[in-house]
């Protein structure tokens, strides 16, 4: 296979002819043939033991955690002793796996609400007391402190990078950022008008098939190929996504700047122009990303480990968990939420005459960007992201009466006992949509730009769920309400029964 350490072009990513790539060759690695290019940089290769932590977290067993405790089940004149497995933090866990075979019967819990299908070392969310830790690490220092390349190291492989480890890996993505040109026009051949995410959930999918040696699940130099390749590619794809929406024609990579200054640049430059940024915008988009990396078992996440519990490939379970984060209710809220503040101010609605809409469930309408499944407090994300906010806006000189708009409902909300007794508060995503729209992207883009930033914690899902020696492939049962047993009915027997709404057909042929 082809060896993902030694940072060599992979077929299609054209280096050479990329004027600014093999300049950059040229000058710093000397000729491609001498050796480990990322060796004379003084970095050690992703997979070797200086580029990650030499021993991999180990996998935790459910069965190594049980407790003291169990849970007494009484059923039809019997007793079921259910073990119970300890966390680090949080709710311990009924261990019900032999409930079917003892009981004949199986936990009925739509939404899982109350199930934890895996154990995970990644990601610990208090949703009560609105904490978030990516590895131990709370958000707010991680914000503070960290760059989203090194909170992507932190959590795909266990433990904050040296500096010649992140050096190494930020090496390792931008020699890769670069897409063959049959991707690119693959990218390009996609309709105008259509949607960002089912553009970027084909890309996702597509990759697989213009990376071949980067599939094998159980080959862990394939696996730590696929995961630069995919943080490498993500943002020249996000771009391209952009790009495409508006006609515009694609930028090549610029390995000199930052990973966030170029995916910039590539999203609002014009070709052959100086392209400068305010760092404050780099910096606030490099927030956001670090903000969106992770957040354990949501549906986008569950998703992408159920795919891959299959065993199927990387991309394809990313991929599938692009199509799960587009949907309103997950990350594609943040497009909402601008719609819905959109809405308020073309419409003349006064704030509160919008709540009291929400309050009456009138017409199904919620207010975007409030309530959360784990967090029934503030979520800590949204707090990080409303500071950043008003200094985007600030940098930009941009005036936005959304803002304003955001804030009443905010606080009209916060003091209304509709919204404080169900515990619904801010989330994530009621202020991104108006930082990414004060730095250019329409509210299409939003949820892409969400995708981009989850891909560190999909992949560092996917890593663990595919190393755990409790996965199995992902089946849940069902409690089955259709008819009984019967038999089939002839064509000639049957009535004709309002099964299917039907519309008459007509002679339009459509393509
Ligand atoms: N506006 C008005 N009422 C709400 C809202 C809202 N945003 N969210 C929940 N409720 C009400 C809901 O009607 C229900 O009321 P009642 O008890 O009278 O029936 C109660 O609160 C509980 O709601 P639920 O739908 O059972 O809660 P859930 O945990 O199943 O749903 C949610 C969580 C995020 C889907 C929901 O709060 C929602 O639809 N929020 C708006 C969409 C949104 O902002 N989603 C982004 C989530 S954060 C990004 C991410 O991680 O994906």
């Amino acid at each position: 296979m082809t060896n993902g350490d030694s940072v060599q072009p992979l077929e299609g990513e054209l280096w050479t002819a990329a004027p600014q790539v093999s300049q950059i060759a040229t000058d710093q690695l000397g000729s491609a043939s001498a050796g480990n290019p990322v060796e004379q940089l003084g970095g050690a290769p992703v997979g070797k033991a200086e580029g990650k932590p030499a021993e991999k977290p180990k996998a935790l067993r459910t069965s190594q955690k049980p407790t003291e405790e169990s849970v007494g089940l009484e059923f039809e004149g019997q007793h079921l002793d259910l073990p119970v497995i300890a966390p680090t933090e949080g709710p311990s866990g009924i261990d019900v796996e032999s409930l079917l075979k003892q009981t004949n019967k199986v936990v009925f819990d739509p939404g899982f609400m109350n199930t934890a299908a895996v154990t995970s070392q990644i990601t610990y969310i208090d949703g009560d007391a609105g904490i978030l830790r990516y590895r131990g690490y709370p958000i707010e220092q991680l914000a503070a402190s960290s760059s989203f390349l090194e909170v992507a190291y932190l959590l795909i492989y266990g433990e904050l990078p040296s500096e010649s480890q992140l050096k190494n890996f930020q090496t390792q993505i931008s020699r890769h950022t670069l897409v063959p040109e049959n991707y690119r026009a693959f990218l390009n051949s996609f309709p105008k008008n259509g949607h960002p995410m089912a553009l970027m959930d084909s890309a996702m999918s597509a990759m697989g098939t213009f990376y071949p040696e980067s599939l094998d699940p159980h080959d862990d130099e394939a696996v730590d190929l696929a995961t630069v390749l995919i943080l490498a590619k993500i943002r020249t794809i996000t771009s391209y996504v952009f790009r495409a929406s508006n006609s515009a024609n694609f930028l090549y990579p610029d390995t000199m700047r930052s990973y966030v200054e170029d995916f910039l640049r590539m999203c609002f430059a014009n070709p052959f122009e100086p392209y400068d940024v305010d760092p404050a915008v780099v910096n606030a988009m490099d927030k956001l990303l670090i903000l969106h990396a992770d957040h354990e078992q949501n549906c986008s996440t569950s998703t992408v480990r159920l795919v891959g519990s299959s065993n199927a490939s990387v991309y394809a379970s990313v991929a599938a968990g692009v199509g799960a984060l587009s949907g309103p209710l997950h990350g594609g809220a943040n497009e909402a939420v601008l719609d819905m503040l959109s809405q308020i101010s073309a419409g003349g609605e006064s704030v509160a005459s919008f709540v009291s809409k929400v309050k009456d469930k009138r017409d199904g309408v919620r207010l975007m960007g409030f309530g959360h499944r784990v967090y029934k407090s503030y979520d800590p994300r949204a707090k990080i992201v409303k500071g950043h906010a008003d200094s985007v806006l600030k940098a930009l000189n941009v005036e936005d009466n959304l803002l304003e708009i955001a804030m009443e409902l905010e606080e009209i909300a916060l003091n209304d006992d509709y919204f404080v007794s169900r515990n619904l508060y801010p989330n994530v995503d009621f202020y991104t949509g108006l930082i990414y729209r004060a730095i250019g992207f329409p509210p299409s883009m939003f949820t892409p730009l969400f995708a981009m930033g989850r891909m560190p914690g999909w992949i560092a899902q996917w890593r663990e769920m595919i190393r755990d020696p409790d996965t199995r492939i992902g089946r849940p049962r069902q409690l089955y309400v259709g008819v009984d047993e019967r038999d089939y009915v002839p064509m000639k027997d049957r009535k004709h029964t309002k099964a299917k709404a039907e519309k008459p057909i007509t002679d339009t042929i459509f393509e």
